[in-house]
Order: C-alpha cells, then structure tokens, then sequence
C-alpha cells in the first residue's frame, strides 16, 4: 500500500508528533484550559470517549510547559487502591518509599513537591485514564499539593479519563477535590465536515498532497468512526490498504466498508 500510493512514511500511525497534530479547536480548548489550572493550582478535567484523542491533548498541552519551569509528574491510572495510586506517584516522581503506610507514602510525595515548589518549579500532576481511580482516590488525592501554612494549593492536577470521571467526581467523597476544578474539556468525535481536512492532513504528514478519499469515502469514515479519531485513522487506513488491492488510486466507500470488518 505504501508503495502503491508512494507514502514517504506509513499514513495514519498512532505515534504522531506534536508538531504533526491536526489543529482542532477542541484541542486548543485543552491546552487553554489546562494551563490555565497549572497557573492557579488548581483542577483539570478531560473527558471524551475511547479514541477521541484525550492522551494526545494531554501531550500537546504538556508540551506547553517549560521543562525550566515545570517539573510535569505523569500517571497513568490504574484500579488499584490508594496506596498503589500513591506508589505510581513516587515512581513518576523518580523518589523511593520504604513504607507501605499510607501516611507515610503521602508524607514523602508532599515532601518532594514541597521541594519542587521551593526550586521554584511547579509541579504538575498529570493522571491519565483517571476514570479507572477508585472513588478512595480522589477523596485524598488533593491533599498532596495542600500545606498547613499556604492557603493557595501547590499541585495543579489535571485528570483525562472515559465520561464516567464524571460520575466519579460527584461522589460526595470527592467533593473536596471537585471543588477545586476550574476547566473542564470534553473531546467529542470530529464534525462531518471536517473529516476530510482531517483526514487530508493525515495524508499530508505521510507525503502525499491529494486527497485519496471519494466523497463517499469520507463519509463513510465518518459514519463508521462517530468522528472518534483511532477509529477513523483504523478505517482509513484498512480502505487504503484495501484500495491498493484491488489498484484503484481513489479510496470509495465500498472500500471502507471492507476495512470495518477487520476492526472492531
Ligand atoms: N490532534 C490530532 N491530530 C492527529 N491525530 C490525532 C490527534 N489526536 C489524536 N490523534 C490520533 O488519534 C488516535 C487516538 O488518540 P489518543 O490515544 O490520544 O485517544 P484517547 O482519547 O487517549 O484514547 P483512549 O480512550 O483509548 O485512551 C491516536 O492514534 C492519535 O495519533
Ligand atoms: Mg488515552
């Protein structure tokens, strides 16, 4: 396929880079709002379905904190209980704990991003798939970043997370948290009419300038995907590899709808 069309490099791959990204203005919502928390301590949410792009912003909006000036703390979520969440923190943090007492797993996390903040650094807590957290967590997560003495919180966190973050987020248990949210981004499935460009910009980053999808192609693509991002680049990149099967230099719909019984 990658001959057939003459691709410098393999379209539609999962690892793009930032300065590769589609411009959507949802994504220029995240970055806003995200660092608009990071500048107040304060919270960040993300939501949007399965594929719909919510790790990447998270990557663009990061790449918009000076390493100089941010000491940036990545996590990935997981299910487990607080004391595993607090042990992922020190790891991220690159620190070693030799407790497993909750107290004094959250006695060293504070100490380090008391440290960070008086290297005049700001610590920024980044949890991805946050809507695996269990409700435990998020009723003590905002402790570490608060200080007897400081009113104003040390530890901007930002949480991106399937829809049911919401939910989770209403517990009365994570009121306290919830309480400091002052963003909230959702990313929805790209609109109809700019699938194409989307779709376009894809080929452009893989070196091709025309546009291989019909119409119908695209719409296809749309229908197919609900806009969510992973799922189009799949589709669109299965009818490409179904396309140049069967030598045809424009993808149709029909070409599409082969791809979409490979994936699920
Ligand atoms: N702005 C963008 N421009 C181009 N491609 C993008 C953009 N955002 C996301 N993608 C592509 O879409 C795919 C899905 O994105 P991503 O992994 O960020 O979604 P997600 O919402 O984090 O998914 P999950 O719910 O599985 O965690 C990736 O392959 C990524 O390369
Ligand atoms: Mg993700």
């Amino acid at each position: 396929m990658r001959h057939f069309f003459g691709f410098t490099k393999e379209p539609f791959s999962p690892d793009i880079k930032l300065d590769e990204l589609y411009h959507s203005a949802a994504l220029e919502g995240v970055k806003e709002r995200f660092l608009y928390a990071v500048s107040l301590g304060a919270i960040s949410v993300i939501t949007g379905d399965v594929g719909s792009g919510k790790s990447t912003a998270l990557r663009y909006a990061s790449g918009g904190l000076h390493p100089s000036q941010y000491h940036v703390i990545p996590v990935i979520a997981s299910t487990g209980s607080v004391i595993e969440v607090f042990k992922q923190i020190c790891i991220a943090l690159d620190i070693n704990w030799n407790s497993t007492s909750l107290t004094r797993l959250m006695h060293t996390i504070r100490e380090t991003v008391a440290e960070i903040a008086k290297r005049r650094q700001v610590p920024v807590l980044i949890i991805d798939e946050a809507s695996l957290l269990r409700i435990e967590v998020f009723a003590q997560l905002h402790t570490l970043g608060q200080f007897e003495m400081d009113s104003k919180p040390v530890l901007p966190i930002i949480l991106a997370g399937q829809n049911n973050l919401l939910d989770k987020l209403m517990y009365i248990t994570s009121r306290p948290l919830a309480s400091r949210i002052i963003g909230r981004s959702h990313l929805e499935g790209l609109r109809r009419k700019d699938m194409a460009g989307y779709l376009k910009h894809h080929l452009g980053i893989a070196g091709i300038k025309e546009q291989l999808f019909s119409d119908e192609a695209v719409l296809a693509i749309h229908q197919g995907s609900g806009g969510l991002l992973r799922r189009a680049n799949l589709l669109a990149k299965g009818s490409l590899v179904a396309a140049a099967r069967e030598k045809c230099t424009v993808v149709s719909a029909e070409h599409v709808r082969m791809a979409s019984t490979e994936i699920f």
